[in-house]
């Protein structure tokens, strides 16, 4: 079992929009999470050194940020960060020397499980896992679907799948001829020579990942389009265990196809919005500032394309009948993914108020009686329909 390139040498891109994710949803998340009394429990299930060796925070030194950001706001709260790694535990003690309700596990994450998973735990607990190996043979989908099973006040998921490292590897254990593109060949993505096709149906959670290769091989399918196919096939199956998951492809602007997928699984559509909103905004943010950089998600014309027709018309869409907006944006996340931010969608309803779209208010006035204008469906049920048709000339 093996890696050949030095992960901790620098922070690579791709490493930076993970954590830049992971940092921008932690501090919401626990002032969320914590307001409930329960315990909260961040666990880095591969943490790694905690700083690269060229200085830059890791996964573990954000984690730890947070817990002691909230621990210091309101010193009462039961909130830990649990880290696991198996190789360099010494360092990361050493890094997180100072941080405080931190505790490194010196041992494997598989090894782990089983404490997360016995009876001796406190279901009461809430847990947010974050799950970054170097390859995907850690990633058993069946420990996924077991935690879930524990029934914890609360879990959600954040998941490094390296899907093009699966799909290659996945090509090799079935003998396929047609060749498998070079930007492939991973220098992090760990090997394992006991490697076998039934070990990857236990990571995938099933065989639907050999019929795509075998699509893939007959020509059907190019390799972009067997990712493709391939994760919208594994966030089904892990939505037979969650509600709501949603994925932000990573990419590498050399070669414009996906380097792995960041997997984020939850039950609260309040996570699904903060999720899918930082998960745009990572997107965007490269996009407009790497554009002469190393990493790349999606040029303006792919771009265009993912977001397809407007955002009215992708709302429209969903109006059938008048729906709560809460669940207007739960249905557009699931049909559109990070293609728009909830406040996208919020300002396009706005804007067309009255002409385009009905947007009835309870309640319909603010304390000081004036009409309420509030997209905030925390404060204030708001419910969205479409203006019938005979009142369109009223639209620009
Ligand atoms: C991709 S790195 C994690 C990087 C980290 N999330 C960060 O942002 O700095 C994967 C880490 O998992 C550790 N590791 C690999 N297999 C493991 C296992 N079975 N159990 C625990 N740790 C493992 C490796 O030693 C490595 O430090």
């Amino acid at each position: 079992m093996a890696v050949r390139g030095n992960f901790f040498e620098e922070k690579r891109d791709w490493s930076k929009l993970k954590d830049q994710i992971l940092d921008h949803y932690l501090g919401p998340y626990l002032a969320k999470i914590t307001t409930s009394g329960r315990p909260t429990r961040i666990a880095d299930c591969f943490a790694g050194k905690g700083r690269f060796d060229d200085g830059q925070p890791g996964s573990p030194l954000i984690i730890a940020k947070h817990v002691a950001a909230i621990i210091a706001r309101t010193p009462a709260l039961d909130a830990k960060a649990i880290f696991i790694e198996q190789k360099y535990a010494a360092e990361l003690r050493a890094n997180l020397a100072s941080a405080p309700n931190c505790e490194v596990i010196e041992g494997e994450y598989e090894q782990c499980l089983h404490w997360f998973l016995s009876s001796r735990l406190d279901r009461g607990r809430s847990y947010f896992f974050y799950v970054d190996p170097y390859g995907v043979k850690s990633l058993d989908f069946d420990h996924f679907a077991r935690l879930k099973e524990v029934g914890f006040q609360s879990l959600e998921m954040l998941i490094n799948f390296n899907t093009t490292g699966f799909l290659r590897e996945g090509c090799r254990l079935l003998k396929l001829a047609r060749a498998v593109p070079d930007w492939a060949d991973d220098l992090d993505y760990e090997t394992d020579g006991k490697n076998t096709s039934a070990r990857m149906d236990e990571v995938a959670g099933g065989d639907y990942w050999q019929t795509i290769l075998a699509d893939f091989q007959a020509g059907t399918l190019d390799f972009h389009q067997a990712e493709e196919k391939f994760i919208a096939g594994y966030t089904d199956r892990l939505r037979n265990h969650f509600t709501y998951v949603v994925n932000i492809p990573i990419k590498d602007r050399s070669r414009h196809l996906p380097k792995y997928r960041l997997v984020f699984a939850t039950d609260y559509h309040d996570g699904l919005f903060l999720m899918a909103d930082e998960m745009h905004a990572a997107w965007r943010k490269l996009l407009d500032q790497e554009r002469g950089g190393q990493l790349y998600l999606f040029d303006a014309t792919e771009l265009e394309a993912l977001r397809g027709a407007t955002i009215q018309d992708k709302v429209i869409a969903e109006l059938e009948a008048p729906i709560d907006l809460r669940d207007l944006l739960i249905r557009l996340i699931r049909k559109h993914g990070i293609a728009h931010t909830t406040g996208e969608y919020k300002k396009a309803i706005k804007e067309r108020e009255g002409t385009m779209f009905s947007v009835a208010r309870d309640p319909a006035k603010t304390p000081t009686g004036r009409p309420s204008l509030s997209m905030d469906h925390n404060k204030v049920r708001i419910i969205v329909g479409t203006i019938p048709q005979a009142r369109l000339p009223l639209q620009q």
